[in-house]
């Protein structure tokens, strides 16, 4: 498996499976923004809202192949406010239903901690279903979970569910020196 990063003009290039891991995930009942069905229209909007944020450098969109395949990604949105430098948040973990508990999301997550020191992120955060079978994995990965949201947001068939928040500190800032990169 390899994990490379996606500029704008890749993740344009690569709509077409972006979408379909986004609709497979969707389909799967996985809460990641979007009610069924989700249609392609929809999925290609969102795709291009993430490439126009790769484009202004506030988004970072990692891709894993296997053979060729995309089988899954991560975003890391990099706050870009001035006193928020440290901090990013990791957003739409999607694997492909027919290559989970490969590793694929622990290589994707490692590769996303390489691009947040690279960026000086210390703190990585997410959200994530409560109760779903994620929350297993950001707890193997050394998350710390906060605690939860009720009803925050609804499964692709429409039911409430509250929402977990979860963070892991990469490295401590310098508390006296908030400005520096
Ligand atoms: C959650 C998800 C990203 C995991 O991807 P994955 O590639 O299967 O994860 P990995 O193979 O790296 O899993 C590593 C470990 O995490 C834990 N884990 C992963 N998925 C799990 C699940 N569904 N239930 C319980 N534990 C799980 C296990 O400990 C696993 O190790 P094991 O397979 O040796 O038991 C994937 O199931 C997915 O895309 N789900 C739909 C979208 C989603 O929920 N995204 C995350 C929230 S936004």
């Amino acid at each position: 498996m390899q994990v490379t990063m996606l500029d704008a003009g890749g993740a344009a290039k690569h709509t077409p499976q972006l979408r379909a891991l986004l609709q497979d995930a969707v389909a799967h009942g996985a809460s990641v923004g979007f009610v069924k069905p989700l249609l392609d229209a929809a999925a290609d909007g969102y795709w291009r809202e993430v490439s126009g944020a790769v484009a202004s450098g506030s988004r970072i969109l990692l891709a894993a192949w296997q053979d060729n395949v995309l089988v899954g990604t991560v975003q890391l949105d990099l706050c870009m406010k001035p006193n928020g430098r440290n901090r990013a948040e990791v957003q739409k973990l999607l694997v492909h239903s027919g290559a989970r508990r490969g590793g694929v999301a622990t290589n994707l997550m490692a590769a996303a901690e390489i691009q947040a020191l690279a960026l000086c992120r210390g703190l990585l955060f997410l959200d994530t279903e409560a109760g779903s079978g994620a929350e297993a994995l950001y707890a193997r990965l050394g998350y710390t979970r906060v605690g939860e949201l009720p009803e925050y947001c609804a499964t692709p068939d429409g039911a409430w569910r509250a929402t977990a928040i979860w963070y892991k500190t990469l490295f401590v800032r310098d508390a006296a020196n908030a400005t520096a990169a």
